[in-house]
């Protein structure tokens, strides 16, 4: 064993995560070791705190509060980041991947906001940058990606990828618990983010989206130029009705490719998915992601989305790619060739919706909803009323045939203006599974 190579790993940032990579490194090292054929030594690692309680033992002398050491000592060949945030996280992986180090990650915004500049630093200096930590938790989907579907040409991939929204969304269905009764305990057991509008608002999700649309299309569509809602404005009413329809609501990443016309379209919504379906029964913090390529048909996976071990689980994978790297100059992969493609336009985009409008209860106000409707060519499918808490008012289910974004978007408008409707309508989309 002492003749055996030896890879010193240096980890940014102890808290939920870095805990859980040193714990099951320590755990599971003979195993590593032997497969490896090296020697794996946890050098230091850095906290904000050095007094703070931790779930795991690491000697004082390895512990320091200054990630930079860590970053670009030189003994270290491994650097962990996992400090999250784009300005520090940002520092310190250049200052690794500078130093020709390999920089191990699970910070999505990182690699959503600044992916280009960090492969070429990587690309440049003779390092390399690993990031399956960074989406869908513990579900190995960049390797999937990258390498198991990479005959594959891909039409249609729908991921429910924040473990926060999901955990939410199911426990509304099952239980009557309020939503910050819900969101506290998805916090104490270490799914949300620290900011948890990034979860419940889409954002957490659209980063992910975002690298999966460049790992799948060689593209990069940020954030900003996605639609992107959250769970916030998901109400009883919606989740009754998904379940008297036989469907489930996910917050859904949805990243559509034309094939025929190169078209692509990336969006972040609460979306109705049929009861029928995989995604529709992951549950709890799962994710899910469903992945339909041209060579394979429909693949899907379903995993922990968030927490420690499912995330540990994920850096431990990196690292050992890494290692091996490292070693033996396995290549890995190369990063997809950046591809511009075309975006879809939201009049070629064709969906059947649900609509939940809260409206005045008298009459007339039913007719001039459909007239709205009606006046941009949204053929109406079903109507559900429901009497609403509020006296004199009622809540209005619709659900439409196919129609393009564009019309149900300008109708959602013209909705919005009618005096018997109250507040903002809630639009979902109702996911169509076929013709991938
Ligand atoms: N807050 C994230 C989630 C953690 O809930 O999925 C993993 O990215």
């Amino acid at each position: 064993m002492s003749d055996l190579p030896i890879v010193n790993i240096g980890i940014c940032g102890l808290g939920t995560v870095g805990q859980g990579v040193w714990k099951h490194i320590t755990r599971s090292k003979p195993k590593l070791e032997s497969r490896l054929g090296a020697r794996l030594v946890l050098k230091r690692a850095s906290v904000r705190n050095l007094a703070k309680k931790r779930g795991v033992r690491v000697g004082p002398s390895r512990l320091t509060t200054d990630p930079m050491a860590v970053a670009t000592d030189p003994g270290i060949q491994i650097v962990c980041e996992l400090i999250g945030g784009t300005t520090l996280a940002k520092e310190i992986t250049l200052a690794a991947l500078r130093l020709g180090k390999t920089v191990v990650s699970a910070n999505k915004a990182l690699v959503c906001d600044h992916g280009p500049e960090i492969f070429a630093a990587a690309r440049e200096h003779g390092g390399h940058y690993f990031f399956e930590a960074s989406v869908a938790g513990g579900i190995p989907i960049i390797k999937a990606l990258r390498e198991g579907l990479v005959a594959n040409r891909f039409g249609r991939i729908y991921g429910i990828l924040n473990g926060t929204c999901n955990y939410i969304l199911t426990r509304m269905e099952r239980e009557s618990l309020s939503y910050p009764v819900i969101l506290k305990e998805a916090k104490a057991l270490g799914y949300a983010e620290a900011d948890e509008a990034l979860d419940v608002e889409g954002w957490d999700t659209a980063h992910k989206a975002s690298i999966i649309t460049y790992l799948a299309h060689g593209t990069w569509v940020p954030t900003k130029a996605m639609g992107v809602a959250g769970i916030t404005q998901i109400a009883q009413a919606d989740i009754q009705f998904a379940r008297e329809h036989n469907l489930a609501i996910k917050l859904l990443a949805v990243i559509e490719r034309d094939l025929k016309t190169d078209e692509l379209a990336v969006s972040v919504a609460p979306t109705l998915l049929s009861r029928e379906t995989a995604l529709a029964n992951v549950n709890d913090v799962y994710n899910g992601v469903s992945v339909s390529g041209d060579v394979v048909g429909e693949t899907v996976y379903i995993g922990r989305g968030a927490g420690q071990d499912a995330t540990a689980s994920a850096v431990i994978s990196d690292i050992v790619d890494a290692i091996a790297l490292l070693l033996r100059g396995n290549a890995a992969l190369p990063e997809p060739v950046d591809h511009d493609c075309p975006r879809r336009l939201p009049e070629r985009s064709v969906s059947r919706y649900y609509l939940r409008l809260d409206v005045k209860d008298e009459p007339g106000v039913l007719s001039k909803i459909s007239a709205a409707t009606a006046r941009f060519k949204v053929s109406i499918a079903s109507v559900q009323q429901t009497a609403s808490s509020r006296k004199g008012t009622a809540t209005l289910m619709l659900t439409t045939h196919l129609t393009n974004e564009k019309a149900i978007l300008s109708a959602v408008t013209q909705l919005r203006r009618l005096a018997g409707v109250l507040g903002a309508p809630l639009l979902m989309r109702i996911a169509a599974f076929e013709d991938a």
